[in-house]
């Protein structure tokens, strides 16, 4: 009798401190409960909120879809997280350049499991001191030094592509990545990891864990650390990161002995010295910085993820633009042949002169974004044109849409290289074309990306001829795992140019 008693007294406490718990909870975000209020967004369901728009969808499809059918800017619940998806060019530039808005979305704190402190996943107060010391390592006198490795690795590519001519269509995808994998590597540390010539088990490690890191970005249940550690996957995930971890840190220790040590620095063979991101980093963390061997590593491997895959798929979706695009291509091999002649190698003071084929990238990374869907945290209030975001929100912007919305760009699928010349450029709003991101977290690769991705397409046209079976872009199918990319791979036919 006394024990049931207990029991019960026990219960009431118990359901009185949960009741409480939860009242306190409520009452602490009924600011965000009004704030979400603000606009239009589905229906909330109890705790998954509108998560389920995106159960079983492509989650571009799924954010697009919001933007299509609530306007530019739409309120979501995905759990207990208020989320806002934006894809207006003056809202993009607010949230862009305000201070409130530096720090990631809670999604990405997967890829931060592999890149760590990284500048991408950085939290902001260590992202400022770094993005600010990191920013000259990109200047344009050291990416110059870098042009001789992206001929080198190019002119390797175009033999490789040289033993498929006249083979039928293949996807050009494992070709490419295969290639800024070892440009990135070797301009980034100094060696050669001959992913064109060998299996290549690095991409093999960061692939594997990228993979899983977007399951669980994207899934229900394995989002959850619980049931992601009960899962198979978690010991597949485990391992390629430790492989990948152990590769990187190996190098990144060798070269910290060597110029503690003072020793002459390991530069490539005999090719004319510069230096390597990973040297100038760890001249500025002995400097300045002062970063442990851990944040070196978590440092060289975020560029090198976030330089090569990007890179790499641009770099084939434009072989597809250009592909179904034959006239366009024409005129990319003719100013190759202004630029170069038909056997001159590429030399640094070319790639300004390629103004043709950076339109053509450019109208490019418009159809296909690298980054289509961006994430933020909010710390404070941002106001909008139409309405405030309010602190402790997220956001996702909905670049993708952006990029095809026919008020910007009228005919949005067509595939038009001068809506890039500057004149048309003026009468967009700056934030209008973002696949760089903007604003101050923006992409610091982006000249070294052009200026590989101009290489390596002037080396491959100038000797090939490309045809793909697509006849218009919008045939391509979508999809965003983190980076854009295509499901059904870069399919594509090389003819040797007389
Ligand atoms: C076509 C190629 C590329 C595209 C489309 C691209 C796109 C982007 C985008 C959209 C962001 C912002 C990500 C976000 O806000 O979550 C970003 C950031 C970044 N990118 Fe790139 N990127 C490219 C090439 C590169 C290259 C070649 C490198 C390095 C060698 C690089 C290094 C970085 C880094 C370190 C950041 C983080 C910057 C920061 O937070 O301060 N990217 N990139």
């Amino acid at each position: 009798m006394g024990g049931s008693l207990i029991f019960q007294n026990c219960l009431i406490i118990f359901l009185c401190t949960l009741a409480v718990w939860y009242g306190k909870h409520h009452w602490d975000r009924r600011r965000l409960y009004m704030m979400a209020k603000q606009k239009p967004g589905p229906i909330s369901l109890p705790f998954i909120g509108g998560a389920w728009c995106f159960i079983n969808k492509n989650i571009l499809d799924a954010s697009v879809g919001l933007q299509e059918r609530y306007g530019s800017i739409t309120s979501v619940w995905i759990g207990q997280e208020l989320n806002f998806f934006l894809s207006d060019p003056e809202d993009l530039e607010m949230v862009l350049t305000s201070p409130h808005a530096y720090g990631k979305h809670v999604n990405y704190k997967f890829v931060k499991g592999i890149l760590g402190d990284g500048l991408i996943t950085a939290p902001v107060d260590k992202w400022k001191t770094r993005r600010r010391a990191l920013a000259p390592t990109f200047n344009q006198k050291i990416l110059d030094g870098f042009v001789q490795t992206f001929v080198r690795q190019s002119e390797t590519l175009v033999k490789k592509l040289e033993t498929i001519v006249g083979k039928g269509t293949f996807d050009s995808f494992d070709y490419i990545s295969r290639c800024t994998l070892d440009i990135i590597f070797e301009t980034e540390m100094g060696l050669s990891i001959n992913a064109q010539h060998t299996e290549g088990q690095m991409l093999e490690w960061a692939n594997s864990a990228f993979k899983i890191a977007i399951i669980r970005m994207f899934s229900k249940w394995y989002s959850n650390d619980f049931l992601f550690n009960m899962s198979l996957m978690s010991e597949v995930f485990r391992e390629s990161k430790r492989r990948l971890e152990e590769f990187t840190q190996a190098i990144v220790d060798r070269q910290l002995e060597a110029y503690r040590k003072n020793v002459a620095q390991e530069y490539l063979g005999d090719e004319p010295k510069f230096k390597t991101f990973l040297q100038l980093l760890i001249e500025l963390s002995e400097d300045t910085l002062h970063l442990t061997k851990t944040e070196i590593r978590e440092e060289v491997m975020t560029f090198f993820i976030a330089g090569s895959e990007t890179t790499a798929t641009t770099t084939a979706f434009t072989l597809l633009t250009l592909g179904i695009d034959l006239t366009v291509q024409e005129k990319v091999y003719q100013e190759i042949m202004d630029v170069l002649g038909s056997d001159r190698n590429i030399v640094y003071q070319d790639l300004p002169k390629f103004v043709y084929l950076e339109r053509v990238l450019k109208e490019t990374l418009r159809l296909f974004p690298g980054g289509p869907l961006l994430g933020r945290s909010v710390t404070s209030d941002i106001k909008l044109k139409g309405c405030t975001i309010p602190g402790g929100s997220f956001l996702t912007l909905v670049v993708h849409h952006m990029h095809r919305n026919p008020e910007i760009y009228p005919e949005p699928l067509k595939f038009d290289p001068d809506r890039f010349l500057s004149e048309q450029v003026s009468k967009r709003h700056p934030y209008a074309w973002l696949p760089f991101s903007g604003g101050h977290r923006n992409c610091i690769g982006m000249k070294y990306a052009f200026m590989v991705m101009k290489t390596v397409i002037a080396n491959i046209v100038r000797e090939f001829k490309i045809t793909t079976p697509y006849r218009d872009v919008g045939e391509i199918a979508l999809e965003s795992q983190v980076v854009l990319k295509t499901p059904d791979g870069y399919p594509i036919s090389l003819q040797k140019r007389d």
